[in-house]
């Protein structure tokens, strides 16, 4: 089944069913444009074998980044590293989009003390700063602003976008009810808090040609109490294909409940379960006809294919094995190899280590292999966390040298 190609609505076709999910590369340069060694990377993850290519957070307004070090997308871009990176993610015939975002009030308040949000409520976490609550003008420019990369994206060559309205950023903190506390015509019933998502949907999908791919990442559930659920999310899945979506790739959780990437749950009966949001997904797969995307825990072939051949969903989404072996789709769909790198399952429980530890050593792991051609296995956990954490304030320090 994963070795089956697709053909979105669009007409595209995914050459496979295995899609390299968003992650943040973190190895922009100090302008925030693409480095040899990002480029490297895609091209590497490329001739790997996967069938689409997702960029990992790439910001459309340079005031609202998730962290320092990923290249943005808008008119101070350098197109021909853009282009570059667009040209390596397609040399092994994976189609490639750009994961589109804004912050929101998970900007760093390095960055950005006072980001613009959907409301004026904090992150419940150090480091962030205070929100100011979005205006009329704010919105449209927000609007503008995912239309404006999207289109740079198109231009320099990537096959479309994913607009990214999971995890706690600001399009997905307007869909929660918790965070989203507005009385005006943003807020309030689920579908004034799906407006502003829809809205960008609608005006990238007007603004593009109708062969580049636009994608949404949504949670099935931020779990948090009173926040977006998983019934929210089947509607407002329902209503992302009626604004011309091409598929949805289903994820879960915000920076205060860090779902999206779990390593080791508490009992034994989830730690053998892969798929972590397939249950969710199956509910959302049979009210929609466009096709969905899962993404979390996927590790071997068997739940791989099952979960297509069940119809449960049409593309497997995966993220950290990328890391620690880029040519896997190849040899898992040659038959080579049954089961793709699971080595988070190794490390302690997260209530044993210090917060984001784990997330952390893998993203000092994907800047090694971007840089070296191979993660770092010498490292321990501790030793990832401390090395990602040093370069991100690196980053920092130079982001801020460049605004001065
Ligand atoms: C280092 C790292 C960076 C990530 N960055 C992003 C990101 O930029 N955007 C996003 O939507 N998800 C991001 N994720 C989440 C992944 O796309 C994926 O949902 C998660 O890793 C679960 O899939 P997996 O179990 O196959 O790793 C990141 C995950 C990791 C490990």
């Amino acid at each position: 089944m994963i070795a089956q190609s697709l053909t979105l609505p669009n007409g595209v076709v995914l050459k496979n069913r295995i899609v390299k999910s968003a992650m943040s590369e973190a190895l922009a340069d100090a302008n925030s444009n693409p480095t040899s060694d990002q480029i490297g990377l895609f091209e590497r993850w490329s001739t790997g074998g996967a069938g689409l290519l997702i960029t990992g957070n790439t910001p459309v307004d340079r005031d609202h980044l998730e962290h320092a070090g990923n290249f943005v997308l808008d008119d101070l871009s350098d197109m021909a590293r853009v282009k570059d990176l667009a040209r390596a993610a397609k040399s092994g015939g994976a189609k490639v989009l750009a994961q589109l975002a804004h912050a929101g009030r998970q900007t760093p308040a390095a960055l950005n003390p006072h980001p613009i949000s959907i409301s004026d409520q904090p992150l419940d976490l150090e480091g962030y700063g205070v929100p100011v609550p979005a205006g009329e003008a704010d919105f449209a420019d927000i609007i503008e602003k995912f239309t404006r990369s999207a289109l740079l994206a198109q231009d320099a060559g990537f096959d479309g976008v994913e607009i990214h309205a999971a995890h706690g950023y600001l399009l997905s903190s307007a869909l929660s009810g918790r965070i989203n506390t507005r009385q005006d015509g943003w807020g309030g019933a689920l579908e004034n808090r799906a407006r502003l998502v829809l809205d960008v949907v609608r005006a990238v999908r007007k603004a593009a040609a109708p062969g580049f791919i636009v994608a949404v990442k949504l949670n099935s559930s931020d779990f948090q109490k009173g926040g977006f659920d998983h019934h929210d999310s089947v509607r407002v899945a329902v209503m992302l294909e009626g604004a011309g979506v091409d598929f949805i790739e289903v994820s879960g959780g915000t920076f205060e409940t860090p779902t999206a990437y779990q390593h080791r749950a508490k009992s034994a009966s989830t730690v053998a379960r892969e798929g972590y949001f397939l249950d969710y997904a199956t509910a959302m797969k049979a009210s929609l006809s466009i096709p969905l995307m899962v993404t979390g825990g996927f590790r071997s072939a068997g739940v791989m294919n099952a979960a297509i051949a069940e119809n449960k969903t049409d593309l497997i989404g995966i993220g950290r094995p990328f890391i620690m072996d880029p040519a896997f789709p190849s040899k898992l769909i040659r038959g080579e190899i049954a089961e793709v790198p699971a080595v988070e399952r190794d490390f302690p429980p997260a209530e044993d280590l210090p917060r984001g530890a784990v997330l952390n050593w893998f993203c000092a792991q994907l800047a090694h292999l971007g840089q070296r051609g191979q993660p770092d296995m010498s490292l321990s956990v501790l030793e990832g966390h401390q090395r990602y954490l040093e370069s991100i304030a690196l980053a920092t320090r130079r982001l801020q040298a460049v605004r001065r």
